[in-house]
């Protein structure tokens, strides 16, 4: 029989198909103008508006930083930290690491009890939150690379908080579900829980205490934040806590200006982040062993490539509990971790079959756990900036305090350190002296916003909330994208895995097949089922087309101009 024209055309789809993806591909949101990519829908708006005002880029991400801080109350935060990594459309690029630092009065030994055993202070209460450095951080990028006034950018955020907005059924869940220490905390049950009365879908939710912390941002700036109205009642709700955080700690907070991390693969360059992150050296070093493997030939979601990425995963996780911490207070050897020599001896001590066990990949230490509550967003504007951010209070809803009188939640990024280095800690993990608590020292972070070049142009913007499996959901819909070709929200969308070292076990999303898994259990990995990994918001830059791609995982939406 003769093929009809459409048998013809699935024909010529199916020559194009790359083994594994499927035709009918999910689609990104296009446009030509702006981009703005979030977990939540008014923040994406709020990054819209701005750019539609002639905002850039970098005014955009100001703009939803302050709105996911009334939105997604759980990671969005002005009482958290972060990180933001900049493209500028005349070929800078730049990486302003905002993350929370410890307080003056920290030491090493403070979550230990009498007995050296850890305590859960770093997770809950005063004593857990790092010095915030959110609004500083977002002051200083729009200071020196925005376009609007401040207060323009803030304002928005203002009126969400005091007007209020209309909470979906996901927000809802997550205050109920997700927020189960707030009821601790008399103002965090107060605000979030309506004492007990949880609220509904449906529901307007209103904050007029973060609403008026926001208008004296909007009116007075970071300074109001580290020395006003702001830092004095949070000092003093911290003093009358137990908490660490003074005054002096606040006006002492800086946004300090990092070069990125920079490295190529397959004809791409990645620009990436830097320590305190240590999540660009393990990107880097990840595609650099498995670049030569040919890896790639067993097709998106074959037992062959989740094992080789694994064997990568598994070897840089070593190394990172090992070597990595921040760089102001200790030695980070980037350019042993990175030296071609060195990831070629990585690359050789995999096997092509069998599973290493970690045992014998090193015998060392992790440098600690971190909880998956996070956020990331990606804009991009019509003349060419870029700009990735994560940021975090760290654990779903921080500390779970909120600052009296002040409608925010505080982090408790102290977590992040290795509350007792060298020993297992409360999750059976062990930590690395590289990061220890100090006085003023950043905790360790998996926080990777990256953007990729092609040809000096942008190509691709990433990044994930997730703890440690940040790295791994960044790295894999990089390969999905570069080398699998598939379109950004394929990419995106596609199941997910993690292996960290240790403990020796390959996490797993829905969507793998029994028999890859059966594959992969005869090679000799240990398979865990997890049910989601990552919230990836990507923005890819295809021939004058910004495709939006949010994560189908959460409520993430992508709006483009
Ligand atoms: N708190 C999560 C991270 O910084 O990796």
């Amino acid at each position: 029989m003769l093929p009809t024209p459409r048998t013809l055309i699935l024909l010529a789809a199916t020559a194009l198909t790359v083994p594994g993806v499927p035709t009918w591909a999910a689609q990104p949101v296009r446009a030509r103008h702006g981009m703005v990519v979030t977990r939540e829908r008014h923040a994406t708006e709020a990054g819209l508006q701005v750019l539609a005002s002639g905002g850039n880029a970098v005014d955009a991400a100001v703009a939803v930083g302050f709105a996911l801080a009334v939105t997604h109350s759980s990671a969005g935060n002005i009482g958290g930290g972060g990180f933001m990594l900049v493209r500028l459309a005349d070929g800078r690029t730049t990486f302003i690491d905002f993350r929370e630092r410890a307080p003056e009065a920290a030491s090493r030994n403070m979550y230990l009890d009498a007995n050296g055993k850890a305590t859960q202070d770093s997770t809950l209460g005063y004593r857990a939150s790092g010095v915030p450095g959110t609004v500083r951080g977002l002051e200083y990028a729009s200071q020196k690379y925005g376009k609007l006034p401040w207060a323009s950018l803030v304002r928005p955020a203002a009126e969400l908080a005091s007007k209020g907005f209309t909470l979906s059924y996901a927000q809802a869940q997550s205050l109920r579900n997700g927020g189960r220490g707030l009821a601790r905390f008399p103002e965090s049950n107060r605000i979030f829980l309506r004492d007990g009365k949880f609220y509904e879908p449906g529901d307007t939710f209103v904050q007029p205490e973060l609403g008026r912390t926001l208008d004296r941002i909007a009116r007075l700036g970071a300074k109001d934040f580290y020395e006003g109205e702001t830092a004095r009642l949070l000092a003093e709700d911290m003093q009358a806590h137990g908490g660490l955080i003074t005054l002096d700690d606040l006006r002492k907070y800086t946004a300090i200006e990092r070069k990125p991390l920079t490295g190529t693969y397959h004809g791409y360059t990645l620009v990436t982040a830097p320590p305190p992150s240590s999540g660009g050296v393990g990107i880097l070093q990840m595609l650099a062993m498995l670049d030569g493997t040919g890896f790639e030939k067993g097709g998106a979601g074959s037992a062959t490539v989740v094992h080789y990425m694994t064997e990568a995963m598994r070897r840089y996780f070593a190394d990172r509990a090992e070597h990595l911490g921040d760089p102001d207070f200790v030695k980070v050897p980037l350019t042993a971790l990175l030296d071609p020599k060195y990831i070629a001896s990585q690359r050789a001590s995999i096997d092509p079959v069998q599973a290493t066990p970690s045992s014998q990949v090193r015998a060392g230490k992790f440098s600690g756990h971190e909880s998956v509550e996070t956020t990331h967003y990606t804009v991009a504007d019509d003349q060419g900036n870029v700009v990735a951010v994560t940021y975090t209070l760290n654990g779903g809803y921080g500390s779970k305090v909120t600052a009296a009188g002040l409608g925010f939640l505080l982090n408790n990024e102290m977590d992040d350190f290795a509350a007792k280095p060298g020993e297992a800690n409360m999750f059976g993990l062990i930590q690395g002296e590289a990061n220890a608590i100090a006085p003023r020292k950043t905790p360790l972070s998996s926080m990777v916003p990256t953007i990729v070049l092609k040809d000096g142009q942008p190509f691709l913007a990433l990044g994930s909330p997730g703890g440690p499996t940040i790295i791994n959901s960044v790295l894999e819909v990089i390969v999905n994208v570069l080398d699998f070709h598939m379109n950004v929200q394929d990419a995106v969308n596609w199941p997910r895995f993690h292996h960290q070292w240790m403990p020796d076990t390959l996490q797993m999303e829905p969507g793998y097949s029994p028999d890859t898994v059966a594959l992969l259990q005869s090679r000799g990995y240990t398979i865990r089922r997890v049910n989601a990994q990552g919230e990836v918001a990507a923005i890819r830059f295809e021939n004058g087309w910004l495709e939006g791609a949010p994560d189908p995982r959460t409520e993430g939406t992508a709006e483009g101009r």
